[in-house]
């Protein structure tokens, strides 16, 4: 039977509900609605709100995965209640209730509503959102490569509906941290050729101790981004924008723990632990990290960290100093040495990545995106 066909059923929905101006504290509210079970969550609450609770706070406006202002948890998910049906978010209850509360990491106003402006637009604020061209404008328009607009598609497609920054662990530890969708507009602008100021931005975002290398690579915000923004990605390719194109070595040593990484991963085949600190901290290099005081004053503050995992037994001393070789690390020395033999690295999105593509197979390309 086709899903629009179906007779509707009976979900029962648990709401969170919170007032932070009654001053009461929050409570789970209960109703039981019907609908057909391709309707979305956002029916459901609706139709709560419609039959029996008017006080129910939620914010919508499309109902079409297009505004972004319906983002909430579902079974602890944060995800859009327009586009997440109901018989979707009953394979995710754990008791046979659709739990729906509002997003984390923001303050909550009422019930599903939380303050966007407080958290998600102060930090698109912050990465300064929108170009920065230098000179006199053209005449007519500016006159861009597809290519290079096919490569900000992907981050040109946030809707803003913060279920990533609900995600994001790293916002939970430190609320600070610029986060997931604020730093995919980043790169919006940092991907564009139009932007004079590139590596000002990268540099910025680069030395800032919240900014990119305040990411812990977690994948959250990947898997619940409703429009396959891949926030996590556009934070890597700052990264290797300010890493590669323009060397940027920044107090946070990102680009030291970069470096450290590949070398230990081409030298080794695995990761030499105890090698990987003073590596990133000497910009990839053990040697120079035993010589510059900077590197050393960093090193002696991470000492702790090292005691803490020597006494909890995390830290195996033995093994930390003897390392074992992968036994076939040739095989991975040869991998580098074939992806180091190709020229630059085309890398236009998510969906579109290949290495020295002719230049009919580049229109292809192009075209396609366009088509996608
Ligand atoms: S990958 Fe990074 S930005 Fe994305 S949720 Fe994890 S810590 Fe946050
Ligand atoms: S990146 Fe995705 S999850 Fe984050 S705000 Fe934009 S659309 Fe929402
Ligand atoms: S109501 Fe617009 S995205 Fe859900």
């Amino acid at each position: 039977m086709a899903e629009t066909h179906k007779p509707a059923r009976d979900f029962t929905l648990r709401l969170r509900r919170y007032d932070p101006e009654s001053g009461e504290a929050p409570y789970w509210d209960e109703h039981t609605i019907s609908l057909q079970p391709h309707r979305s969550v956002l029916e459901a609450i609706l139709q709560a709100r419609a039959r029996f609770d008017g006080s129910i706070g939620i914010r919508c406006s499309c109902k079409a995965a297009i505004c972004g202002s319906c983002g909430v948890r579902i079974n602890g998910q944060p995800g859009l209640a327009c586009h997440t049906h109901l018989d979707a978010a009953m394979l995710t209850s754990a008791d046979g209730v659709i739990e729906v509360e509002p997003m984390g990491n923001m303050p909550v106003i009422k019930d599903l509503i939380v303050d966007m402006d407080a958290v998600h637009w102060k930090k698109v604020q912050r990465v300064v959102p929108w170009l920065l061209p230098e000179g006199d404008p053209p005449e007519r328009e500016y006159i861009v490569p597809p290519e290079s607009m096919i490569d900000i598609t992907q981050s040109m497609a946030c809707i803003h509906c913060g279920a990533c920054v609900s995600a994001c662990l790293s916002m939970e530890v430190d609320p600070e941290f610029i986060g997931p969708a604020a730093l995919a507009k980043a790169y919006r602008f940092v991907g564009d050729p139009r932007d004079a100021h590139h590596e000002d931005r990268l540099l910025d975002l680069a030395e800032d101790p919240h900014g990119i290398y305040d990411c812990t690579h977690c994948f959250a915000c990947v898997e619940v981004c409703p429009k396959d923004v891949a926030p996590m990605n556009q934070i890597m390719r700052l990264r290797r924008r300010a890493t590669n194109d323009y060397e940027i070595k920044d107090a946070n040593a990102g680009y030291g723990h970069e470096k450290a990484f590949v070398g230990l991963i081409e030298k080794y085949g695995t990761l030499h632990e105890s090698q990987l600190l003073p590596r990133s901290y000497g910009e990839g290099s053990l040697i120079k990290s035993q010589v510059k005081p900077s590197s050393l004053a960093k090193l002696a503050a991470g000492a702790g960290t090292v005691v803490n995992g020597l006494k909890s037994g995390k830290v195996n001393p033995i093994k930390a100093v003897v390392h074992h070789k992968l036994p076939d690390q040739k095989q991975v020395r040869r991998i580098f040495k074939e992806i180091e033999s190709k020229d630059d690295r085309l890398e236009l999105n998510l969906y579109i990545v290949g290495e020295e593509a002719e230049d009919e197979d580049q229109g292809a390309m192009a075209e396609g995106g366009r088509e996608s």
